[in-house]
């Protein structure tokens, strides 16, 4: 334990210093060494001080999953995840990864409910619920016109209607079973009784007010989000995508040393996530904008997919002109949205109904770039790339970061095209093979 933990300070140290370039210097003079010193022990123990401070105890997340057992028991919430979860221990509860604030998200173990005759990892996710409060919030009152016969039909047309006003279009076919698509496959056996009704009512609502299951659902098959396995209320169970690769030097919260990584590896990541940007601009009736691109966003599935596990911040077009139109403005900045870039017209004070970087901009800035987080190492000057590639690779991530050209009405633009994508993979493939044959 005590290596490990000097092990990890002297790592995390050596690189923050080396990164800033003034480990010989800094030695030098006694001070200023104490002063860096203690910087870095507040840096590396940083993470030990905010997970105590902030992240989620197993005691609490038992708690808070058999708060919502009891709510099933009640008959108040249901859907095909209830079983497995409280009454035959299929799904267990294995660790706790969240931190206070954001969502509620626990790995658990998922035994021949995921997967028939598998025990895999999941992950359980919902928004961070007020059980005293779930009741009376959320009542599961049905318009009367909803009764019996007709719940699937009300069902249908008000579930396209909740997806038609948060994507702003209707992706969903005509003739669709919405009820099937957004919910579950084997829904009927949730409906039979008036009470069971208002128990799926209430469910349904619960779930469709969260956007990263609503879109988990819209953008189910197309492979940039994780699958989904079973609901119970507003709970729902996920693929599990862990981070992994993509969050070395951000807050560890499995608390591990991250295990040494090949080039090939990180090359065959890059690979993928590369492709997900692709997949973002061009497989969906709209352009999706990912605006909160970081390491710890993105997972790498058992089947080695990399996969958006966190779609809070996903966005189609439409969606994001919307921000954009609703955005006023001083300056520039004052029209981004998180890292979606927009452009202030400084004189009426509106924000340009546009957006000024693309998803493989922030990619190449944020994940492949990064000066601490990044997935190349960049800090390192590409230490981690076979010196065949590192100044291509390298002069490729800077074009995908900083090429700059403008629109027709003049704003200057930070949108890479998809030949530059072309040009960074080409590279990685080579040097993996590369590394493979040798
Ligand atoms: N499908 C998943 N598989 C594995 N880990 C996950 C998954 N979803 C979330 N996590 C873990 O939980 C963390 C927070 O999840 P996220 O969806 O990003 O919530 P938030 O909106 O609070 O940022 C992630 O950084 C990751 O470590
Ligand atoms: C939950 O809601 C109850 C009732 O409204 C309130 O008293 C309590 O402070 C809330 N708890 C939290 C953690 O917000
Ligand atoms: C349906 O409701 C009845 C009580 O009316 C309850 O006993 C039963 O467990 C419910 N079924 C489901 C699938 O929730
Ligand atoms: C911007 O919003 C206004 C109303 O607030 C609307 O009339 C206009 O069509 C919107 N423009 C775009 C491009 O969405
Ligand atoms: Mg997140």
């Amino acid at each position: 334990m005590l290596r490990w933990l000097r092990r990890r300070i002297c790592q995390r140290c050596f690189f923050l210093l080396r990164r800033i370039g003034v480990v010989a210097f800094f030695c030098g003079l006694g001070t200023i060494c104490l002063l860096a010193s203690i910087i870095c022990l507040v840096y590396t123990f940083r993470s030990q001080l905010f997970d105590s401070l902030i992240k989620c105890s197993d005691k609490e997340s038992n708690i808070y999953i058999d708060d919502f057992c009891q709510l099933y028991r009640q008959g108040e919430i249901t859907g095909s995840l209830c079983h497995p979860l409280c009454q035959t221990g299929q799904v267990k509860f294995s660790a706790c990864t969240n931190f206070h604030g954001g969502k509620q998200v626990q790995m658990m173990k998922c035994n021949d409910f995921c997967q028939q005759g598998r025990t895999i990892s999941s992950a359980l996710k919902s928004p961070n619920h007020n059980i005293s409060r779930i009741l009376s919030d959320h009542p599961g009152l049905l318009p009367t016109d909803a009764e019996s016969s007709n719940f699937k039909n009300y069902m249908n047309e008000a579930l396209r209607e909740r997806v038609r006003l948060e994507l702003g279009f209707d992706p969903i076919p005509p003739d669709t079973d919405v009820l099937k698509l957004m919910w579950e496959e084997d829904y009927e056996q949730f409906l039979g009784t008036s009470e069971n009704r208002t128990a799926a009512y209430r469910t349904i609502m619960m779930l469709m007010e969260q956007t990263e299951y609503l879109l988990g659902k819209v953008l189910y098959g197309s492979g940039v989000v994780p699958r989904l396995y079973g609901t119970c209320g507003p709970l729902y169970l996920q693929e599990s995508c862990p981070p992994g690769l993509l969050d070395r030097y951000i807050i560890s919260v499995a608390r591990t040393t991250p295990a040494p990584v090949s080039w090939q590896q990180e090359a065959s990541t890059g690979i993928k996530l590369l492709k997900l940007i692709k997949q973002l601009e061009e497989d969906f009736p709209q352009v999706l904008h990912s605006c909160d691109v970081k390491g710890s966003n993105f997972g790498v599935c058992d089947d080695g997919s990399v996969r958006i596990i966190d779609a809070d911040n996903l966005f189609f077009h439409k969606q994001m002109m919307d921000i954009f139109n609703r955005s006023t403005c001083k300056t520039h900045s004052d029209c981004n949205f998180f890292d979606c870039g927009g452009w202030c017209y400084v004189d009426s004070g509106t924000c340009w109904k546009g957006i000024t970087n693309n998803n493989l901009q922030t990619m190449c800035r944020d994940v492949l770039k990064h000066p601490y987080m990044g997935l190349f190492n960049w800090g390192e000057m590409l230490s981690d790339a076979p010196a065949s590639i590192a100044g291509k690779l390298s002069a490729a991530v800077e074009e995908c970061v900083s090429s700059h050209t403008s629109e027709e009405n003049g704003i200057p633009v930070n949108k890479p095209p998809l030949s530059v994508l072309a040009k960074i993979m080409q590279l990685l493939m080579q040097s993996a093979i590369g590394e493979e044959v040798l």
